[in-house]
């Protein structure tokens, strides 16, 4: 039976949330992440490109091996998840904001999904909360310069701290109780996510969720040899340098960064950021 080989991707280093659920979970299954940083942020880009990139990707990753992939990105799945399953030989098990657990365990009946603007605009987003929604009150904010700070670590810690507070507070005011993170680069930010919000406020990360939906799709027995090269494989379409400090930082890892910027679509002459 052939040995399992995960394919994530992201636009960029917020799929390493999910990555990281991965190495929690099912530690001895090995992985390939790309982080598309070249056109990241996803969120500010048209339906069509994300497409074009994820479905560059997702081919890129199956040469390489792949058995599955998992998209470690909201923006992709909303936008290109039945696409993807359409267009690949291996499953695609994709990421989405977890209302539907937020909407059982709210008290107050107040809701805040936490998304990137092409998240919350697709159709796949408003049948999750035509679903899931509709016996609550929904507060869907993307919040300002999040993905950013996560992507550049430019800011020291205060500055983080405002960012995410400038979001949160007048949602906490509303008398939100449950927040769902919508999007992979956000977990990054859950210290000073959870130094903000008041006891009984739950926040929904759904990437176990998905780790769990990906361990059910898995060749059996799990792969327990360490391939050349390790167990993880690193790749970004912008810098390797910066993405090798990045794992230092977001997972306390040292590993090696391929660079693909080669890996180009025909989306290059499509429209691009909105
Ligand atoms: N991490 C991505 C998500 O889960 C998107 C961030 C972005 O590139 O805008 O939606």
């Amino acid at each position: 039976m052939k040995e399992n080989l995960i394919g994530m991707f992201d636009s960029g280093l917020g799929g390493l949330s999910v990555l990281k659920a991965l190495m929690a979970m099912v530690p001895d299954v090995p992985a390939v992440f790309v982080a598309d940083q070249r056109y990241c942020p996803y969120g500010t880009l048209s339906d069509a490109l994300i497409l074009n990139r994820s479905l560059a990707i997702c081919d890129w990753l199956t040469a390489q091996g792949a058995t599955q992939i998992v998209v470690a990105c909201n923006t992709a799945t909303s936008v290109a998840i039945e696409s993807l399953r359409a267009h690949c030989s291996v499953p695609v098990t994709g990421i989405e904001p977890a209302i539907k657990p937020a909407a059982a365990r709210t008290v107050s009946g107040k809701i805040a999904v936490l998304a990137t603007a092409a998240t919350l605009r697709t159709e796949r987003y408003h049948s999750l909360t035509d679903r899931y929604g509709r016996s609550v009150t929904l507060h869907a904010v993307t919040p300002e310069g999040w993905v950013e700070v996560v992507e550049n670590n430019l800011t020291e810690d205060n500055t983080r701290r405002r960012c995410v507070a400038r979001v949160l507070q007048p949602l906490l005011e509303e008398g939100v109780d449950q927040l769902v993170l919508g999007c992979t680069h956000y977990p990054f930010l859950r210290p000073f996510i959870e130094e903000l919000v008041p006891a009984g406020v739950e926040i929904h990360d759904p990437a176990p969720a998905v780790i769990s939906r990906a361990a059910s799709l898995m060749n059996q027995p799990a792969a327990l040899t360490v391939p050349e090269g390790g167990k993880y494989r690193f790749c970004t379409t912008g810098s390797a340098s910066e993405m090798q400090k990045a794992l230092r930082r977001l997972l306390g890892l040292n590993g090696v960064v391929q660079n693909l910027s080669d890996l180009t679509t025909q989306s290059n002459s499509l429209p691009g950021r909105l």
